[in-house]
């Protein structure tokens, strides 16, 4: 899978731009906030319709400007494809070939990115939402039709929230809406136990290839719906609801399920979030990510384009080489922003295409 070009109009800093990018690596180079970030985000964006570093939408138009747009042309199974995304007051419609899509469950997964950026340290130091998030998106590229799922259990918790903040639901109320988030939970609760475990698995031999000092690397799905190691079934979810009914009335929202579950990460048998330090942070996210890597791999029969956004910056020398060689071995399309050239020598000059971004231009050199 690559993208062989990118066009970008009234995005972040960008206000008209194209770029065509080599099937290799990709060196994107240029000093502090020139637009590097912005142009990792957008092809992130374009491959998955959220951006890596936040969740307003108005945030990725150009200052000023009231619609904004990202467009990538595509190799996907040898055959070449258009894909983009316009933002226009305040909605996204996402467009395959010049036509418009209905949802965005029709547009996922054609072009996969997996992208590692410096926030992503969030995803083991950071709160069960970020954790979350990791699995949803990736199952959602996988499995393109449990963006349903969530999509309908997003708004049965809503509806059922409403209703609990007025402080007065009866229970005949409030049944309804647990049938429906017990059918979307359901599916929901088991596609990440599945993920996790196939996660788990890989980023455990990836991690130990290249930090095995740190401990062996643990993956747990933690959820209210289901006891750890057996899958979730409506019936139990419905009976768990049933007995959260006096508590929730009490806090006013949905207390439990998969908005409220979590991944436990730990390394050496100890929880990554409360002991791991910044190196070893840094590496099981590297692992998490390559794991990420093959399994989005052997799903699509294509390799996914890898997105390094600042990473170089916050590595030591060594962890880096082994993340670097890691990266390099799996011939996949690279795209690495970094604000000095000198990552050029770790994939060979040769392999490399050298761009540099400057006030929301990019040019090859
Ligand atoms: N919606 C927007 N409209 C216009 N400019 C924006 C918008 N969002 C961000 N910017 C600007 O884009 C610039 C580039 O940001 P970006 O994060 O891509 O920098 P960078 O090249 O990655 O820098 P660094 O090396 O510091 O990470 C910043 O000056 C920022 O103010
Ligand atoms: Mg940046």
């Amino acid at each position: 899978m690559q993208i062989n070009s990118l066009k970008l109009f009234h995005f972040r800093n960008f206000i008209e731009e194209s770029v065509s990018f080599s099937g290799g690596v990709n060196l994107l180079t240029g000093s502090n906030g020139q637009g590097k970030t912005n142009l990792v985000e957008a092809i992130s964006f374009v491959s998955s319709g959220r951006s890596f570093r936040t969740a307003r939408l108005a945030d990725l138009v150009l200052s000023g400007s009231r619609s904004g747009s990202a467009f990538a042309s595509i190799s996907h199974h040898q055959t070449d494809l258009d894909l983009g995304i316009v933002i226009e007051r305040g909605k996204k419609t996402g467009y395959i070939n010049g036509e418009p899509v209905k949802t965005l469950a029709d547009y996922a997964g054609k072009l996969l990115t997996v992208a590692f950026s410096p926030s992503d340290l969030e995803i083991v130091k950071g709160a069960p939402f970020e954790r979350r998030r990791l699995l949803d998106r990736h199952i959602s590229e996988l499995r393109p039709g449990m963006i349903i799922d969530y999509a309908a259990y997003g708004r049965a918790v809503k509806s059922k929230n409403a209703l609990l903040s007025r402080g007065n639901a009866g229970r005949e109320s409030i049944m309804p809406w647990n049938e429906i988030i017990a059918e979307h939970a359901v599916r929901i609760v088991n596609a990440r136990q599945e993920f996790v475990r196939a996660l788990g698995a890989r980023a455990a031999r990836i991690h130990s290839a290249f930090a095995a000092a740190d401990g062996e690397l643990q993956l747990n799905y933690k959820s209210a719906f289901a006891e750890a190691g057996t899958a979730a079934e409506k019936e139990h979810i419905l009976r768990v609801l049933e007995l959260e009914f006096s508590r929730e009335v009490e806090r006013g929202s949905c207390a439990v399920g998969p908005h409220r579950d979590d991944m436990q990460i730990s390394i050496g048998g100890k929880d990554a979030r409360v002991f791991a330090s910044q190196g070893q942070t840094r590496s099981v996210v590297m692992a998490l990510k390559l794991a990420v890597i093959e399994l989005l791999e052997n799903a699509a029969g294509e390799t996914p384009v890898i997105l390094l956004d600042d990473v170089d910056s916050e590595l030591d020398a060594a962890r880096s080489a082994a993340l670097f060689s890691l990266i390099a071995e799996r011939q996949s399309q690279v795209l690495i922003t970094a604000t000095e050239p000198r990552l050029l020598e770790i994939f060979g000059a040769q392999r490399c295409a050298l761009f540099s971004v400057e006030s929301g231009h990019v040019k090859p050199i």
